[in-house]
């Protein structure tokens, strides 16, 4: 009781901090007070970023958030020219930006068919080979070896599997290079090599869509269930939170993170974005993107095991959704924390007064 109230005291007087002083810019990179209601409420609040961005850019990502994620620059494609050439160079500096500004770092990722995730040598490779299935295990086991085991202790997580299930629906996507190969398996093979070449990270399973696609969460549930049956080290569900298509529902998020918990995983938000476009109808669209914004915060806050949210870009002149084909007709998107200028927008408020007002 003793402790619940001076946590009361401490979130009220940080609040009325943030009232007084108004939201941050950015400008001073150390006193955010995004990172102190984030620590407050001991959840992880990241951004995906990568090593080349603007000295602004780079100030801002160190000073706001207490986790990176790699945007692209950990994805197979990115760091492959061929099956054993690897080039570490930008990852590496990423790695370093986030250990230099005592952030966490979540690795993303490992095994992903889509977009810039599949390297073009592989499928030459798998093309090429007189038993694909062999093949295929090999490249899998080499490619977690080095890259989970270059950054063994030092990734708090890796999204090991990302999106393997269809884009809409249940089923495995027959896309899927990885499954059309190896079926389930190769989920199973992945988890496990991950463990052993980092056995203190922990191992998520990243899915999209499923925040408004009850049958693809049940699947995703199905899914994670099997493998725990099946002692496979998995010790997390991400959920990636891309709300272009319709705004976050509070309760359903909530509802969905607790089955999450309930199977003793972790949760996370790992690739949070909400366009303004979604509100054009409303009278302060920027408040109702507040609103949304808040909405998944307190989702997330309200289940124990939700350790983060991560937001899919640091400022709406960088969003991967205007040029992403689905999203790129409403561009600009703007659907972050930080405007084009790197100005905080009322979302920023909004996460900040649901993390100092969190029950945890
Ligand atoms: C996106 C990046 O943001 C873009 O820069 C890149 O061109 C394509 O990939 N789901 C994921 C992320 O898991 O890796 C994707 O990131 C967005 C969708």
């Amino acid at each position: 009781m003793q402790s619940f109230l001076a946590r009361l005291t401490a979130g009220s007087l940080l609040f009325g901090l943030v009232l007084i002083t108004g939201c941050s810019d950015g400008s001073d990179a150390t006193n955010s007070s995004l990172v102190d209601a984030a620590r407050l409420a001991a959840l992880d609040v990241g951004v995906a970023f990568d090593d080349g961005a603007s000295a602004p850019r780079r100030t801002l990502a160190a000073a706001e958030f207490t986790s990176i994620t790699a945007e692209n620059s950990m994805k197979w494609a990115r760091l492959t020219s061929g099956p054993d050439d690897y080039d570490f160079e930008a990852a590496d500096t990423l790695v370093e930006f986030a250990e230099a500004n005592g952030q966490r770092v979540r690795g993303h990722t490992l095994f992903w068919h889509r977009l810039n995730g599949l390297p073009d040598w592989l499928l030459e490779e798998l093309g090429a080979a007189s038993d694909p299935a062999t093949r295929l295990r090999g490249l899998m086991i080499n490619h977690v070896s080095t890259v989970v085991g270059r950054y063994a202790g030092r990734l708090a997580q890796w999204d090991v599997v990302n999106e393997p299930l269809a884009i809409v629906g249940g089923e495995f996507d027959p896309e899927n290079i990885f499954f059309a190969v190896l079926g389930e398996a190769y989920i199973d093979l992945a988890l496990l090599e991950a463990h052993t070449a980092d056995p203190s990270a922990e191992l998520f399973i990243n899915e999209t869509f499923t925040e408004f696609q009850p049958d693809k969460f049940d699947a995703l549930i199905a899914l994670a269930r099997r493998l725990l049956d099946r002692g496979v080290p998995l010790h997390g569900l991400g959920l990636q939170g891309h709300f272009f298509l319709q705004a976050p529902d509070q309760e359903v998020l909530r509802d969905q993170l607790a089955r999450i918990a309930a199977l003793g995983l972790k949760a996370e938000i790992t690739e949070l974005d909400i366009p303004l476009s979604l509100f054009s109808g409303a009278v302060d669209p920027l408040a109702a993107q507040a609103q949304a914004y808040a909405a998944v915060f307190n989702a997330c806050l309200s289940v124990t095991l939700c350790s983060g949210i991560t937001v899919w870009g640091l400022d709406d002149a960088n969003t991967w959704l205007d040029s992403f084909a689905l999203s790129a007709p409403n561009a600009p998107n703007r659907p972050l924390l930080f405007d084009a200028e790197l100005q905080a927008k009322p979302a920023y408020d909004s996460i900040v007064q649901a993390l100092v007002g969190s029950p945890r």
